[in-house]
């Protein structure tokens, strides 16, 4: 499985790739505008740091200006991989951009319905957003596995992107149902390293092995 990084933040990104853990980046409008910086020079700033794909999402609603808006953004670097809402407009300009060779993750999918669509014109990732559903009252996992089992069944060659991760169940439930990369922001990536009897466990390990070869150093 992938574990991408869900954020444009150069110093989070640092922070994964110093763990040696990040195949990829998923922004969003939202992201983006945290930083404070023109989209073009971000991605930029991004494909810089991490070797992978990196997903930029255009902002425009109709399908001609997003097909424009996604050419430029997919200029930017090979690793861009340009995302496309799930709208009719959407589903339009992925056909599009697909067809010219360039990738496109298809976001904001909340059906295996949907995912399907997006499936069929060539997307080359589905972004079904876990959290999200969750916070409705709606089994976010549910519609991972049910993706998974709708593309397998076809053939499909779409790569399922869990994302709006929350903790780390989603994560575990995630690659469970076979989800092939999960974004997550760097916090959730880190709370994946916590065990208290990882902790206490090394703590004993070190204080026994001291108790012996520091008292004979010392004697
Ligand atoms: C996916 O690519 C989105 O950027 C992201 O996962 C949204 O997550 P949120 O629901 O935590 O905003």
């Amino acid at each position: 499985m992938k574990l991408f990084l869900d954020t444009a933040n150069l110093k989070e990104l640092q922070a994964g790739i110093d763990l040696g853990l990040v195949d990829g980046v998923t922004t969003n409008p939202t992201y983006i505008a945290k930083e404070g910086r023109e989209i073009h020079e971000q991605i930029r700033a991004i494909c810089d740091i991490v070797d992978g794909d990196i997903s930029a999402e255009v902002v425009a609603t109709k399908a001609s200006e997003m097909i424009t808006e996604g050419r430029s953004l997919a200029r930017i670097h090979p690793n861009v991989v340009v995302k496309c809402p799930l709208t009719r407009d959407g589903i339009k300009a992925t056909k599009a951009l697909s067809g010219e060779g360039i990738r496109v993750n298809v976001t904001l999918c909340f059906t295996a319905t949907q995912a399907l669509l997006a499936a069929k014109v060539g997307a080359y990732i589905i972004s079904p957003f876990i959290g999200r559903l969750d916070d409705i009252a709606t089994d976010g996992m549910e519609i991972i596995r049910d993706i998974v089992k709708i593309y397998n069944n076809y053939g499909y060659p779409t790569k399922v992107l869990a994302a709006s991760m929350r903790g780390p169940l989603h994560v575990r439930d995630a690659a469970l149902a076979g989800a092939h990369i999960a974004t997550m922001p760097f916090k959730v990536l880190d709370m994946l390293f916590n065990h208290p009897l990882t902790d206490k466990g090394l703590a004993a390990f070190l204080a026994d092995y001291q108790k012996v070869f520091q008292e004979a150093t010392v004697g």
